[in-house]
C-alpha cells in the first residue's frame, strides 16, 4: 500500500452519536426529465407526485430536488430569476406545498437545490445593478471597466466556452460569469447579497423544506485581485477564496442555528481537495454535513472533459480511498458516481451492452459500500445508459453546444470527432427522460418530450426492470436496506485491498467486531486468478450473479461477505 492510502486507524463516531445522514441515500430527481403529468413535454411537480411511492418503495430517505425556480432555463434552471417562487413550467407554490406534505407523509425529507453564486441576468437584483455605475446593487456583482483596448479585464474562461466577462451596453462595463453571460456571479463580498441570500433560505425553511444542495458553492468566494499572470495563486483564481470558510459559517449561523430539525447540507464543490473537505465537513466547525468532491470525476478527462481517457482503475480506487481515509477521522464524504452533469456510470464504467446489469449493480454495490452518504441519481436505479444522438441539434445542454460550436467553428475540429466527445460526456446523457415503460416516449409524457428519449426504452425502464429476475432496482433496494440496518454499511473503518489490481476493486469495513469484503471484478474477463480465502469468508449477504462457491469471479461479478 502507498503512504498516500495509509489508514491512519481512526475510529469513527458510536452509532448513537452518528448523525442521521449517515445511514440515509438521497435520490436526486432531474424535473424536467422526470415525469411530465401536463403533456406539455416537460416534466412537472404533478409527475414527481405521481412516482412518489415508487421512491418510497426503493427505501431512499432524501429527495434533491434540481431547480424547479423561476428561470428562463438557459441552463435548465440553474440560472434563476425569482428565488421565492417556482416555475409555471413545474408548477406553482400550492403544488409544491402539496409535494412536500406528500414526501414528509412518506418519511422522506427533501432538499432544494441553492443556486446562489449566481443568479440570471433576468433577476431583479441584476436588472437593477446592470441600470447604472451608481445604482444601489451596483456592487452585487462584479463589475469591471474594459482593459486596454477594451479587452475583457483579465482571461477567465466561463465553463461553457468562451470569455467570462460580458459587456453590458448600458455602462460600458464588464460583468462576470463563471457559467453562460446568462449567469452573473453574485458578489458575496457585500454584506447586504449575503442577507438576502439568508432570508430567502430560511424562508424555504419555515416552509417545511429539509436542507439544500449548494451549487458550486466553493465559487462564491473569489480571489478576483489575484487575477493576472503569476499573481493568480493557486487553481483557477476563482475558486475557495480566502473567505470561504467564514462565509459558510455564517451561512450555518445565520440559517439554521437554533432551529429545530434534522436537516442536510451539501455544497458542490469542483477542485476542492480532501483536506479542505475535512475542515468544511468537520461538525465541530459548524459549515457543512458534506460536500460533492470532483476528483474521481475528472480523472477519465484528458485536456477537457470532452477528450476522455480510458479508465485506469487502480488510479479511480486509490482516489476513492483517498477520500475515505481523509475523511475518517473528521468529516464525511457525499458518495456519488451519476448525477445531472456526468455521463451515465453504467456507460462510463462499465460495460451497458453484454453486461449491463452485471456492472451496473457492480458500481452500485462499489459506491454503497463506502463509508458516506450515497446518492442514487433518478434512473441510475434501473441502470439507465448513455445516448448518441444523429447530429448536435438534437442535444439542448448549453455546455455540449456551446462547446461543440467553439470545436468546429473556432478550432476546425470535425463535427463527428467532437460529437464522440459529447457521445462520452455530455450532459443530456444523464438528461434524456426518465423511462418508466415501453409506451410511446417511455411513459415520460404524452406530449413530445423537450429532448428525446434514449432508443433503448422500449427494452430499458421501470416496468421492465422490475419485472425481470434482474433487476437492478432490487439491487438498490437492497443496498438501501442494508445502509438503514446495518450500523457497519453506515460506519465502518474502510480498508482498500489490492490497490494496484487491474480487475478487482475489493475493500473491507470494519467495526465491532464484524467485517464486511466487498470483492468485485470490474471488468469483461473473468478474474486473472482465484480469489484467496481470506476475502470470501464469512456469509455472502449480496451478489449479482447466482450464489457459488467459485474463486474466480466471472465478468463483472461483485460479492459482499459478512464475518465476525
Ligand atoms: C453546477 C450544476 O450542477 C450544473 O448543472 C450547472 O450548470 C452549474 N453548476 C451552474 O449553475
Amino acid at each position: 500500500m502507498t503512504d498516500e492510502l495509509q489508514n491512519t486507524s481512526v475510529t469513527s463516531n458510536p452509532a448513537s452519536d452518528a448523525a442521521w445522514w449517515t445511514s440515509a441515500v438521497v435520490y436526486q430527481i432531474y424535473p424536467r426529465s422526470f415525469a411530465d403529468s401536463n403533456g406539455d413535454g416537460i416534466g412537472d411537480i404533478g409527475g414527481i407526485r405521481s412516482h412518489l411511492d415508487y421512491l418510497a418503495e426503493l427505501g431512499v430517505d432524501v429527495i434533491w430536488l434540481s431547480p424547479i425556480y423561476p428561470s428562463p432555463q438557459h441552463d435548465n434552471g440553474y440560472d434563476i430569476r425569482d428565488y421565492e417562487n417556482i416555475d409555471p413550467v413545474f408548477g406553482d407554490l400550492d403544488q409544491f406545498d402539496a409535494l412536500l406534505a406528500e414526501v414528509h407523509d412518506r418519511g422522506m425529507k427533501l432538499v432544494m437545490d441553492l443556486v446562489v453564486n449566481h443568479t440570471s441576468d433576468e433577476h431583479p437584483w441584476f436588472i437593477e445593478s446592470a441600470s447604472s455605475t451608481d445604482n444601489p446593487k451596483r456592487d452585487w456583482y462584479w463589475w469591471r471597466t474594459p482593459g486596454a483596448n477594451g479587452t475583457p479585464p483579465n482571461a477567465w474562461v466561463s465553463a461553457f466556452s468562451g470569455p467570462a466577462w460580458t459587456m453590458d451596453a448600458t455602462t460600458g462595463e464588464y460583468y462576470l460569469h463563471l457559467f453562460a453571460a446568462q449567469q452573473p456571479d453574485l458578489n458575496w463580498e457585500n454584506p447586504e447579497v449575503r442577507q438576502a441570500v439568508y432570508a430567502m433560505m430560511r424562508s424555504w425553511l419555515d416552509r417545511g423544506v429539509d436542507g439544500f444542495r449548494m451549487d458550486v458553492i466553493n465559487l462564491i468566494a473569489k480571489r478576483i485581485e489575484l487575477i493576472d499572470g503569476d499573481e493568480r495563486g493557486e487553481g483557477l483564481g476563482f475558486t475557495m477564496g480566502p473567505q470561504i470558510h467564514d462565509f459558510m459559517a455564517e451561512m450555518h449561523r445565520e440559517v439554521f442555528a437554533g432551529r429545530e430539525g434534522n436537516f442536510l447540507t451539501v455544497g458542490e464543490m469542483p477542485g476542492v481537495s480532501v483536506e479542505e473537505a475535512a475542515l468544511f465537513t468537520d461538525p465541530a466547525r459548524k459549515e457543512l454535513d458534506m460536500v460533492f468532491q470532483f476528483e474521481h470525476v475528472s480523472l477519465d478527462s484528458g485536456e477537457s472533459k470532452f477528450d476522455p481517457l480510458e479508465r485506469d482503475l487502480p488510479a479511480l480506487k486509490k482516489n476513492l480511498a483517498k477520500w475515505q481515509y481523509g475523511l475518517a477521522a473528521t468529516g464525511w464524504n457525499s458518495l456519488y458516481l451519476d448525477n445531472h452533469d456526468q455521463p451515465r456510470l453504467v456507460s462510463r464504467f462499465g460495460n451497458d451492452a453484454e453486461f449491463r446489469y452485471e456492472s451496473a449493480t457492480l458500481w452500485a454495490l462499489v459506491l454503497h459500500l463506502q463509508r458516506g452518504t450515497p446518492y442514487v441519481y433518478q434512473g441510475e436505479e434501473i441502470g439507465m445508459t448513455n445516448v448518441r444522438f444523429g447530429s448536435i441539434e438534437d442535444y439542448r445542454d448549453i455546455e455540449s453546444i456551446n462547446h461543440y460550436r467553439e470545436a468546429v467553428d473556432e478550432f476546425d475540429r470535425s463535427p463527428a470527432s467532437v460529437l464522440e466527445g459529447v457521445y462520452a460526456r455530455g450532459r443530456d446523457n444523464a438528461r434524456t427522460p426518465m423511462q418508466w415503460d415501453d409506451t410511446e416516449h417511455a411513459g415520460f409524457t404524452a406530449g413530445t418530450p423537450w429532448i428525446a428519449v434514449n432508443p433503448n426504452y422500449p427494452v430499458l425502464n421501470v416496468l421492465a426492470d422490475r419485472k425481470s429476475h434482474r433487476s437492478v432496482f432490487d439491487f438498490y433496494q437492497r443496498l438501501i436496506e442494508l445502509r438503514h440496518s446495518d450500523p457497519v454499511v453506515a460506519l465502518g473503518d474502510f480498508e482498500l485491498l489490492e490497490p494496484d489490481h487491474p480487475q478487482l476493486f475489493a475493500f473491507t469495513r470494519q467495526r465491532d467486531g464484524v467485517t464486511l469484503t466487498v470483492v468485485a471484478n470490474a471488468s469483461d474477463e473473468p478474474l486473472s486468478e482465484a480469489l484467496p480465502p481470506q476475502l470470501t469468508a464469512g456469509d455472502l449477504v449480496l451478489s449479482n450473479y447466482p450464489v457459488s462457491d467459485e474463486l474466480v469471479l466471472r465478468p463483472w461479478e461483485a460479492r459482499l461477505y459478512r464475518t465476525r
